[in-house]
């Protein structure tokens, strides 16, 4: 049994405008340590895939379809239950720090506060713990500087207390979301390098949902790519790489900086996202596709296998996507 599954995932948001279909019957999995990327250009479903996933959409969203972890109905399971898979099986992590960090709390209280509600572990026990966590996350002289607040860190040390936090209850499943979006490209690193470490001691699956192709490629086991709330393509992360096999994979690999190339060559994918409230009936990425062909603005590609672990949704023919 994989540790995650997804199946025919569908959110839809009521609006002034009509309903705005951000995940369109998204299919994936995760197994136990595993590492899945998540890509696709900001508006195409990734965050609402995970929230809708973690029964944590806005008020006007609602999802359909099967989020099953370890067994469990995530869409259908009673709200108590929920809240402690949420608080001690999977943990989520975001762009911005603050919205995981309480800034009038030291963060030795609100470390100790977790581990004392969900591990039933004494403040002396629970101290000693954080302390450990802060270790693991290279914070230097952790134990001195756990009694600081939040806003006394750099925005890189900020980010790496909320990966303690979302750690502290050991979950198996941590969803990384544009963890490094806002940090540069040095501090960018390190969390990424950060994140393998803990992937490997703790055994943790991670979840990592970015728009930066270019941080994907040395840390994930596989890759799913999304566009118009629809998985594209999905495969191991090498293959998908070096032989994408849908134009939207190939569109966002030629926008992705290489240092072995002038970046001049830089490209960005013409025209714009799409609107999520007037999608086509078939492909999402048709409008925008240069190997566009007959039949895909109205009809759908199923997505298939493609061999090699590999699956993909596109009418034209794999060779001549190059
Ligand atoms: N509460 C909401 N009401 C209406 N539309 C929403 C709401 N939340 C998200 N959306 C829309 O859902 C779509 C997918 O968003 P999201 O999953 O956040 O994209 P991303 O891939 O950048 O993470 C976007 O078009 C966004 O505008
Ligand atoms: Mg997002």
């Amino acid at each position: 049994m994989r540790l995650l599954e997804v199946d025919n995932l569908r959110v839809a948001f009521r609006t002034g405008d009509g309903d705005v279909n951000a995940v369109n019957g998204v299919r994936f999995g995760i197994d136990k340590g595993e590492t899945l990327a998540i890509v696709g250009e900001s508006g195409s479903g990734k965050s609402q895939t995970a929230f809708a996933a973690m029964g944590l959409l806005a008020k006007n969203g609602s999802a359909t379809g099967s989020v099953t972890f370890d067994g469990q109905d995530l869409l259908h399971l009673p709200q108590k239950e929920l809240n402690r898979i949420r608080s001690q099986e999977i943990a989520m992590i975001f762009q911005d720090p603050m919205t995981s960090l309480n800034p009038y709390m030291k963060i030795s209280e609100q470390m100790i506060e977790v581990l004392m509600l969900h591990k039933g572990m004494t403040r002396h026990e629970a101290l000693d713990e954080s302390v450990k966590m802060l270790d693991a996350v290279r914070i230097p002289d952790a134990r001195a500087r756990i009694t600081m607040y939040p806003h006394e860190f750099s925005g890189g040390m900020r980010q790496r207390i909320m990966i303690a936090m979302a750690l502290l209850c050991r979950p198996r499943l941590l969803i990384a979301d544009e963890p490094t979006t806002a940090l540069d490209v040095t501090v960018q690193a390190q969390i990424m390098d950060l994140l393998g470490d803990i992937r490997r001691d703790f055994g943790t699956a991670v979840i990592l949902i970015t728009h930066d192709l270019g941080v994907v490629a040395g840390f994930c086991d596989r890759t799913l790519v999304m566009y118009g709330g629809q998985v594209m393509e999905e495969g191991p992360t090498i293959d998908v790489f070096e032989h994408p096999s849908h134009p939207y994979t190939l569109g966002l690999l030629k926008a992705v900086p290489r240092l072995d190339r002038d970046d001049a060559t830089l490209a960005t994918i013409a025209g714009e996202p799409p609107d999520m409230s007037r999608l086509p009936a078939g492909c999402p990425f048709s409008p925008r596709c240069a190997m566009v062909l007959p039949q895909c603005p109205t009809t759908k590609a199923p997505l298939e296998p493609l061999g090699g672990e590999r699956r993909r949704a596109c009418h034209r023919p794999v060779a001549e996507v190059v």
